[in-house]
């Protein structure tokens, strides 16, 4: 871990912590990126994702670390209540909602400072819009080493409910993780419009349910096709999911009826149908390319992606 930086800024503050991590991150890279790999149990606080809400979506190294744990600070009803009871009963548990860095710095330091084992519990993958970075910044400026252990995100549980690929071959190239202007991004933040002009793009917005018709009424008023397929699964993997599907003329309406403000994913573009796209190059013979091909550079990693462009395979 690199050392805690001393500054001439009140050590207290939260933002003088992030700013000064972020100065010695700039200054030299942090050893323990080349001695860890991502999964390891490492020395301090982990950031642990719990996924969307089913407790089985929760990946092995997580539930290790939330049955090891002594005080589990937890991202309140983001987090599902049976997910912390089915691996966190002997552990205190502290919701994070309503509670500033100023208080949870110290009550995750102090803990661990004690020889507690402490998990910082975010929902889906805590570098989605997790704010786990400011956290890890405050702790590390104190001392305190903190790592990342990464979780499903809920785009790829809403696809997995809808039963669809985010990338799909002819009809999506591209995946784009967003969210709706509003308090804390500008109306020239606010790329939605955009991504989905570019037409091969499946757009998941985040932190927009409250917003699906607002965001509609903006792509329909920029001349995009109304007919363009939208899904929005609340509460995807939790025992109350729900699917409504519809487009970006039609949803909007559709959300409101329902009555939901929160937790969901709006998921924007053809790959939502799973209709229209053409089978893979990798299942088309590419598969038969003989002992000489060479399988061994990114243009012919194809078994997950299975998007793979005929000119990039044949060299
Ligand atoms: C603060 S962000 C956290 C995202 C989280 N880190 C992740 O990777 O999924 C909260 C937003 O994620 C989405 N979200 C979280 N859990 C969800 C779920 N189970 N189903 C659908 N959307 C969800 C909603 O858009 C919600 O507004």
């Amino acid at each position: 871990m690199s050392e805690p930086v001393e500054t001439d800024d009140d050590e207290t503050d939260p933002q003088s912590a992030i700013d000064a991590q972020g100065e010695q991150r700039r200054a030299e890279l942090d050893d323990r990126i080349f001695e860890h790999n991502a999964g390891d149990e490492q020395e301090g606080i982990p950031f642990v994702g719990a996924g969307p809400g089913d407790p089985r979506l929760l990946t092995v190294a997580g539930k290790e670390l939330l049955e090891d744990a002594d005080l589990v600070v937890h991202a309140g009803s983001l987090v599902n209540s049976e997910l912390l009871e089915e691996y966190c009963d002997h552990a205190e548990t502290v919701s994070s909602i309503g509670k500033d860095l100023e208080e949870l710095i110290p009550l995750m330091r102090d803990a661990h400072e004690d020889g507690g084992n402490v998990v910082r519990l975010h929902s889906g993958d805590p570098a989605i819009y997790g704010a786990a970075l400011e956290q890890m910044d405050a702790l590390e400026h104190e001392g305190v080493p903190t790592y990342f252990v990464p979780g499903v995100t809920s785009a790829f549980a809403a696809s997995a409910t809808l039963r669809t690929q985010l990338t799909l071959n002819e009809v999506s190239n591209h995946v784009a993780f967003t969210r709706p202007q509003g308090k804390t991004l500008t109306e020239e933040d606010d790329h939605i419009g955009e991504f989905v002009e570019m037409g091969d793009v499946t757009t998941c917005i985040y932190l927009g349910t409250h917003a699906v018709a607002d965001t509609m009424d903006r792509l329909i008023d920029d001349g995009h096709d109304p007919e363009i397929p939208v899904a929005v699964v609340y509460h995807a993997s939790w025992p109350d999911e729900d699917v409504i599907y519809g487009t970006i003329g039609t949803i909007g309406e559709k959300v409101k009826d329902a009555g939901y403000r929160a937790s969901a994913m709006v998921v924007i573009g053809d790959a939502v149908t799973g209709a229209g796209y053409e089978r893979s190059y990798l299942y088309d013979g590419w598969a038969d390319r003989g002992p000489d091909g060479d399988a061994d550079d990114d243009s012919n990693e194809t078994a997950d992606n299975e998007q793979t462009d005929p000119a990039e395979t044949t060299q």
